[in-house]
């Protein structure tokens, strides 16, 4: 650039121009140059040009100055660059105090909620969640965001945990025929003929197999398979050209009354239900027994969030599945609707919202034992290049159904004692926030083929609503403490 300046300041426009070409010069022009007289560098175009990058290079420092400024509000919201690099961030970011959330209802989000860094698949990051212990973290997917860590319990405090579930006593994660299912269909209030138009996919008049489970899959928390769809057509003498689809006509027939009756005559076993598992929930405050609270401390360590989060979530759930046992995919957490509540935030909502859901942010998963056979947790579409809800069922093969078609999955994570996985089932809203479920954090528990198998989720709710979830904080914040550290007034966990 220098040589560029001296050029025109000391030859013409012309000269100045042909410069740019990147052929070498002869020697000659730099002894040409030597020889400029020095009243030159007054002359007009070397003022011209001096101006013109003296403003190029204060219009830079103005822009650099502006970028620095916008940009590092976010920067908590990103964690370290890649490789041993981002382990050291990490551990910095580790060090730094936790902000809580703003319990006021007049509250900003300048305080970004934090979210792991996946990089990329099978990067590897170190933890120091425990004293004397670096733990491996590694990165299983990125759609949804998933990582998995070897040994974040120890084998002590697995059979704890075990132990108390017992001592509690686990009951049935699924009643055989769910309440209220009758009335919501009857709320619905849509004519057969709707309902026939919104089910028929291709909207070629016909409702094929895979169009009748894309959107009833499960009948009064029954899983129906296509062979089990094709007994009912043939039960009910449905389908009367035997084709394998059904006309309208067809269609009518097969109302949810018919359909219930069938399902009660024939009966019905516990390997047909959604989800085939005991259960129980373990309290982990203050009181709790300390292993308890210690894996409710290294889960704060781990997902980096405010302990205030972590605290107002719901309780360890303990699983456990016979041989046989499993648990269909599914999503842990439900869809955000502008009509939508989170059931626990339901103290803070409009008393008018009609849906209520759990808002479970992440999802810790905890394997407190080795599986003998099968029993892994199934993401049938991670990392996926699209979702496709259609193409989840396909000649006949259900990716969701996780008693036949585990294997046919994306991913599958091995039960592994002491492991512990975790995933965000929403995606981040861009600002901060909590925005869309993560429609890949779809998930399920392979059919157990052999000995059993125990688990407990540690989920972490979070209202997308930034100010319904602030509200609620503000709420609980207000209520006087039991001896025990319980919040007295509010039934937070119904099934404590
Ligand atoms: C669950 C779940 C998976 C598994 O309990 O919600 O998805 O592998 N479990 O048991
Ligand atoms: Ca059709
Ligand atoms: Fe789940």
């Amino acid at each position: 650039m220098t040589d560029e300046l001296t050029e025109a300041g000391g030859t013409t426009r012309t000269t100045a121009f042909s410069g740019g070409g990147g052929s070498p010069r002869p020697a000659a022009a730099s002894s040409e140059r030597l020889s400029v007289p020095k009243s030159s560098v007054c002359s007009r175009s070397y003022f011209v040009v001096v101006m013109v990058f003296f403003h190029v290079y204060i219009v830079n420092v103005i822009a650099l100055l502006l970028y620095v400024h916008y940009s590092s509000g976010q920067e908590d919201a990103a964690a370290g660059p890649p490789g041993r690099d981002a382990a050291q961030a990490e551990q910095q970011q580790q060090a730094r105090p936790q902000q809580p959330l703003p319990s006021g209802t007049q509250c900003t989000r300048d305080v970004p909620l934090p979210r792991v860094e996946g990089v990329r698949v099978g990067h590897v990051q170190m933890l120091s969640l425990v004293p004397n212990k670096v733990h491996e973290m590694t990165t299983l997917s990125l759609k949804p965001l998933l990582f998995e860590i070897p040994g974040f319990l120890s084998e002590d405090e697995c059979r704890v945990v075990m132990q108390l579930a017992q001592l509690k006593g686990l009951t049935e994660s699924q009643l055989m025929v769910q309440d209220g299912q009758e009335e919501l269909a009857k709320e619905l209030n849509l004519s057969p003929e709707e309902i026939f138009n919104l089910l028929d996919i291709n909207q070629d008049g016909q409702l094929q197999l895979h169009e009748i489970l894309t959107h009833s899959r499960v009948r009064d928390g029954i899983w129906l398979t296509p062979e089990n769809l094709q007994e009912i057509y043939a039960g009910l003498k449905v389908d009367k050209d035997e084709n394998g689809s059904l006309s309208l006509e067809e269609f009518r027939l097969l109302s949810a009354d018919a359909f219930q009756r069938f399902l009660l005559q024939r009966g019905v076993e516990r390997s047909q239900l959604v989800r085939n598992s005991r259960h129980t929930w373990l309290y982990q405050g203050r009181g709790a027994h300390q292993v308890l609270q210690d894996i409710k401390e290294r889960v704060t360590r781990l997902t980096r969030l405010p302990s205030t989060l972590v605290d107002l979530s719901e309780p360890l759930q303990v699983v456990r599945y016979e041989e046989g046992g499993h648990y269909h995919a599914h999503h842990d957490s439900g869809p955000v609707y502008p009509e939508t509540a989170c059931t626990h935030t339901r103290l803070a909502a409009n008393a008018s919202t009609p849906f209520e859901t759990s808002c479970r942010y992440i999802t810790v998963l905890f394997y407190l034992n080795s599986v003998d056979g099968g029993g892994e947790t199934a993401f049938p579409v991670a990392d996926n290049r699209t979702f496709d809800e259609v193409c989840l069922i396909q000649n006949g093969v259900d990716l969701m159904d996780t008693r036949r078609n585990c294997e046919k999955s994306n991913l599958r994570v091995k039960a592994t004692k002491g492991k512990a996985v975790f995933w965000y089932n929403y995606l981040s809203d861009g600002k901060g926030w909590v925005g869309e479920q993560d429609e890949y954090a779809l998930h399920g528990g392979c059919v157990v083929t052999q000995g059993t198998k125990w688990v407990a989720n540690k989920w972490i709710n979070i209202d997308p609503d930034y100010q319904r979830q602030a509200r609620y904080q503000h709420l609980v914040s207000q209520q006087p403490e039991d001896e025990d550290g319980l919040t007295l007034h509010f039934d937070i966990h119904q099934e404590l």
